[in-house]
């Protein structure tokens, strides 16, 4: 089987899927901005052959390109993971006339405000929400909401450009700050604890599913520098705390009509208990969070997607045997990382429950935390017990300290 697989070395998971499909005997045909030297050897050895093009988010150019590449090829699957290449990738297989989510389907995946209309359709409990050009149309879907509210970009990322709106002197300050945003989508606020619902598809059948919970929520966590964000995963799906919001999850599916691939939903646990939809993408999360599945179950996603792709299969255990926990640090002070305190008593009391330990060592400067939930590097840590999980995760958050200058 031939798959073409767009955006092939960054960001840098992109390299395990390629080693996925490989894995699993695909011919993969990579596309990608760097140049082929530039592509880790490794990477490169799962390529059967590779495209570079000048621009991977110039669209009608990467068409244009990849369908003069391929021309007397037989392309069985045109394959991103990547958010700012799903559509380009749906518009590929409609070009080259290949199976997989046409771009009406991955258009429901990519617009919040389209997204919403048809999870609604389905009769699921979406956040009540308007699509909004001008301060104007704001201003109108405000008094129709009430306060407090959301204004986020229709296509976001990485929780840029959203904002809590108390009042209408803060929707004026707001707008002020989001001129540069084309359309935006206003919402009811809601308030209560997060969680994803993350899934590898096989025809819109969820062959995988996990649930993680963001400790705080993204939006708190991506205001405040203080905090060391944490997403657990959970290892028991049979929590009835968890029940509404895998069923909210699997109508999204359907009422999405998802096709084979990863998904990356987010919901909200309201105090009552009721579940609300918040998003959800047709690729993986970020920020390792397929490292924080394979870590829980043991088991290697990103062979299982490509198995799910290839050959519409799924073969690994879904049995899931740790909560598994990655806490993000942030350094104190600008610049350049000099110190870290508290890494080696950490890991000597926690031996056996750390995965992985990629904190940024003295020298390398600090990482931008309001761009990327990375920020200064992080730790893996799991248990079967879900209160030992997240106590050694509050080692790293309380213990473990980065400092720059
Ligand atoms: N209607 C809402 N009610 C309450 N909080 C919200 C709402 N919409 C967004 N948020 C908060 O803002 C965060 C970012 O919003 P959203 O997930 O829609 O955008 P995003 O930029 O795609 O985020 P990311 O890429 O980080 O997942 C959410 O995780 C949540 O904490
Ligand atoms: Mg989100």
């Amino acid at each position: 089987m031939k798959v073409v697989f767009l955006s092939v070395s960054w960001p840098r998971e992109m390299q395990d899927y390629v080693r996925g499909l490989a894995a699993v005997g695909a011919q993969v045909l990579g596309v990608g901005s760097d140049p082929v030297h530039g592509i880790p050897p490794h990477v490169r050895a799962c390529l059967h052959d590779y495209l570079q093009v000048p621009n991977i988010m110039a669209e009608d150019d990467v068409i244009a390109r990849v369908s003069a590449w391929t021309r007397g090829t037989t392309v069985d699957r045109v394959e991103a993971l990547w958010e700012p290449v799903v559509i380009l990738a749906a518009r590929l297989r409609e070009r080259l006339g290949c199976p997989g989510m046409s771009l009406d389907t991955v258009m429901g995946f990519r617009d919040k405000q389209l997204m919403k209309e048809r999870v609604a359709a389905a009769g699921l409990r979406v956040p009540h929400a308007f699509r909004v050009r001008s301060a104007d149309d704001a201003r109108k879907a405000a008094a129709r909401i009430g306060f407090p509210l959301i204004l986020k970009p229709i296509a976001g990322a990485g929780s840029a450009d959203t904002f809590r709106v108390d009042d209408a002197k803060a929707l004026d300050a707001i707008l002020g700050r989001m001129g540069h945003v084309r359309e935006a989508s206003c919402e009811e606020f809601v308030e209560g604890d997060e969680f994803t619902y993350d899934t590898v598809c096989i025809d819109g059948r969820p062959a995988y599913e996990n649930v993680a919970q963001y400790l705080p929520r993204p939006l708190i966590a991506r205001t405040e520098h203080w905090i060391s964000p944490c997403i657990v995963t959970l290892r028991d799906l049979e929590d009835p705390g968890l029940k509404d919001g895998i069923a909210l999850g699997r109508g999204v599916l359907d009422a999405l009509s998802m096709g084979t691939g990863f998904t990356h939903m987010e919901w909200y646990r309201k105090a009552d208990g009721e579940v609300v939809f918040g998003e959800i993408g047709c690729r993986p999360g970020g920020a390792h969070l397929v490292d924080q599945m394979n870590y829980t179950g043991d088991i290697d996603l990103f062979v299982e997607w490509a198995r799910a792709v290839v050959h519409g299969r799924f073969e690994a255990s879904t049995a899931r045997k740790h909560h598994c926990a990655i806490v993000f640090k942030r350094a104190h002070g600008e610049g350049v990382i000099h110190h870290i305190a508290g890494l080696d008593g950490f890991l000597a009391r926690n031996r056996g429950h750390v995965c992985t330990e990629q904190l940024l060592r003295p020298g390398s400067r600090r990482r931008d935390w309001k761009q990327t939930l990375l920020s200064d590097g992080f730790v893996i840590v799991r248990h079967p017990d879900l209160h030992q999980c997240l106590r050694i995760a509050r080692e790293v958050q309380e213990g473990v300290q980065l400092y720059a200058r």
